[in-house]
C-alpha cells in the first residue's frame, strides 16, 4: 500500500531538520576528499572555482532537490511520480529518481570501506595509539589492512551494520536522534584539533596553500572536478536530500535552511583543511599525498608529535561521526520506497545494507587483488580501477545528471506560480538569481562540461 502524504513523518523541529541535513551533507567528501582535490589542483585558484561551482550550480540544485521533496512528500521516485501527475507531463519524471536510488547505493558501497577503515583506525589509536610507530611501520600497518580483505570487509560491515540500525528506528529516534547530536559534536572535534593544529604546526603555510593563488592549471577536467565535489560534498543528485526534504515540516524557511547548510558544509570543509594542512606542512610533507594523506600521512605525524596519539583518536572519531550522518542519508531513500511497497522498515534497512555491502568488495578488491586491473580500460578509461570507477562515475555522471534534471523540473515543468507558492517566496532578487540559475546556469554548465568531457579529449 502507497504510503500518502499525511503518513510520511516529520522531523520536529527546524534546528533538528537543518542539523540532520546538514549532517547528511558534511561527510567523507568533507575531510576526506576536499583536502586531498584542493591540495591536488592547487589551493586558492581552485578554491576560486569551487565556490563559484558551489554558489550557482550546487546550491541551486539543492535547493530545488529540497522543494521538490517537499512537495512531492514521499521517497524521491514517487514524489516526482506525484508531481508529474500534478503538473501533467508525459515525460516519466521517476525515472530519473531510479538512477539517484543506485547513486546512493554505489555511494554506501564504497563510503563503507573508507569509514570501516577510520573506524579500525580509532580503535588503534586508542589501544596502541601509534606512538613511536616509525613511517615505514604505518605504510606496512596500512599496506597490511589494505591487503586483508576479510579485515576491510569485517570493518565496512560494522559501519553499514551501525548505519542500518540507525536507519531501522523511525525518523525521530534514528536519523533525527544521530544528526541532532553527532553533528554538533563532530563540530567541536573538529574545533579542537584545528586548534592543536594552530599551535603544534604551520598554520600561515596551510593558509597560503588554501587561499593563495599560485599553482592553479585551469582545464576542463578540474572545472567538472570542482563541480563533481560542489555536488558530491553538498550531497545533491542522489535524492537522498530529496527525501529529506519530504520529511521537512512546512514550518522550515527554505532558502534560509539552505544557507546555512551550504555554510555549515563548506566551513566543515576548510576546517578541516586547516586541521590537515598545518600538521603537514609543519612535518614537511608532501600535501598532495592523495587518500593516503588521511590513513598514512595523519598517522605518521600523529606518531611523531606530543599529544598525537590523543588527536589521532579524536580525528578518526570525527571522521565515522561525519560519514555515518551521511550514511544514514544515503541509504534512507531506498528504505522510503521499500516502505511503500509494503516492507517493514528494519527489514528494508538490512536488506538494502547488504545489497551495499555486496557491492563494496568492488573497492575492497581494488586495494588488493584488483588493484592493477582496469574494467573499462578498453573504453578508453585506463588507469581507474573499480573504486575509481565507481566514485567518479557517481560524482562526475549520476550526480551532474540527476542534479540538473531536478534544476530542469523545477525550472521548466514545474508552473512558478506553484514553486513561488510551495517555497513559499515572493519574487524577490533571490528567487530570480535562483530561478536564473536553475533555468540556464546549472544546465548549460553541465551540458558544456559534459562535451567537453566527450568530446574534447
Ligand atoms: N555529502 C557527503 C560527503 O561529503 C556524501 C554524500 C553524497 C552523502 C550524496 C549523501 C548523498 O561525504
Amino acid at each position: 500500500m502507497a504510503i500518502t502524504r499525511k503518513e510520511l513523518p516529520n522531523f520536529t523541529s527546524r534546528m533538528a531538520f537543518i542539523l540532520v541535513t546538514a549532517g547528511a551533507a558534511v561527510g567523507l567528501g568533507n575531510v576526506w576528499g576536499f583536502p586531498y582535490v584542493a591540495g591536488k589542483n592547487g589551493g586558492g585558484g581552485f578554491m576560486l572555482i569551487y565556490l563559484l561551482a558551489l554558489a550557482f550550480v550546487a546550491t541551486p540544485v539543492l535547493m530545488a532537490e529540497l522543494l521538490l521533496g517537499r512537495m512531492g512528500r514521499a521517497s524521491p521516485p514517487t514524489a516526482l511520480k506525484n508531481l508529474q501527475i500534478e503538473a501533467g507531463r508525459k515525460e516519466p519524471w521517476p525515472v530519473i529518481m531510479w538512477v539517484g536510488l543506485m547513486g546512493t547505493i554505489l555511494i554506501l558501497s564504497f563510503y563503507m570501506v573508507i569509514a570501516g577503515q577510520a573506524i579500525f583506525y580509532g580503535f588503534e589509536a586508542m589501544t596502541e595509539s601509534f606512538h613511536g610507530w616509525t613511517p615505514e611501520d604505518i605504510i606496512a600497518f596500512d599496506a597490511a589492512y589494505k591487503s586483508d580483505i576479510l579485515l576491510m570487509a569485517f570493518w565496512s560491515a560494522v559501519f553499514v551494520g551501525l548505519t542500518a540500525l540507525i536507519v531501522s528506528s523511525n525518523i525521530t529516534t534514528g536519523i533525527e536522534l544521530a544528526g541532532k547530536w553527532l553533528t554538533p559534536i563532530l563540530f567541536v572535534l573538529l574545533v579542537i584539533i584545528v586548534i592543536y593544529a594552530g599551535i603544534y604546526g604551520d598554520m600561515p603555510a596551510a593558509l597560503n596553500f588554501l587561499f593563495g593563488f599560485d599553482h592553479l592549471v585551469l582545464t576542463p577536467g578540474v572545472l567538472l572536478e570542482a563541480v563533481g565535489q560542489a555536488f558530491f560534498t553538498i550531497s545533491v543528485g542522489v535524492g537522498a536530500i530529496m527525501m529529506y526534504g519530504a520529511y521537512m515540516g512546512n514550518n522550515v524557511n527554505l532558502p534560509k535552511a539552505v544557507m546555512w547548510i551550504v555554510l555549515m558544509d563548506l566551513g566543515v570543509a576548510i576546517l578541516a583543511g586547516l586541521a590537515i594542512f598545518p600538521l603537514v606542512f609543519g612535518e614537511g610533507v608532501d600535501a598532495s599525498a592523495g587518500p593516503g594523506l588521511i590513513f598514512i600521512t595523519l598517522p605518521i605525524i600523529f606518531a611523531k608529535i606530543t599529544g598525537g596519539g590523543v588527536v589521532a583518536v579524536l580525528f578518526f572519531m570525527l571522521l565515522a561521526f561525519a560519514a555515518i550522518t551521511s550514511s544514514i542519508s544515503l541509504l534512507s531513500p531506498t528504505v522510503a520506497r521499500l516502505e511503500e511497497a509494503g516492507w517493514k522498515r528494519p527489514h528494508a534497512a538490512w536488506a538494502m545494507s547488504f545489497a551495499a555491502f555486496v557491492l563494496s568488495f568492488l573497492t575492497i578488491f581494488s586495494f588488493n587483488i584488483w588493484s592493477d586491473y582496469y574494467p573499462l580500460a578498453v573504453l578508453g578509461f585506463d588507469g581507474l580501477t573499480a573504486f575509481a570507477l565507481v566514485r567518479e562515475g557517481v560524482s562526475n555522471v549520476i550526480l551532474p545528471v540527476v542534479g540538473v534534471t531536478c534544476a530542469l523540473i523545477v525550472g521548466w515543468g514545474i508552473k512558478k506560480e506553484r514553486v513561488k507558492a510551495a517555497l513559499p517566496m515572493q519574487e524577490t532578487v533571490l528567487f530570480k538569481v535562483w530561478y536564473f540559475c536553475l533555468r540556464y546556469i546549472v544546465p548549460i554548465a553541465i551540458s558544456a562540461l559534459f562535451l567537453n568531457a566527450i568530446f574534447g579529449g
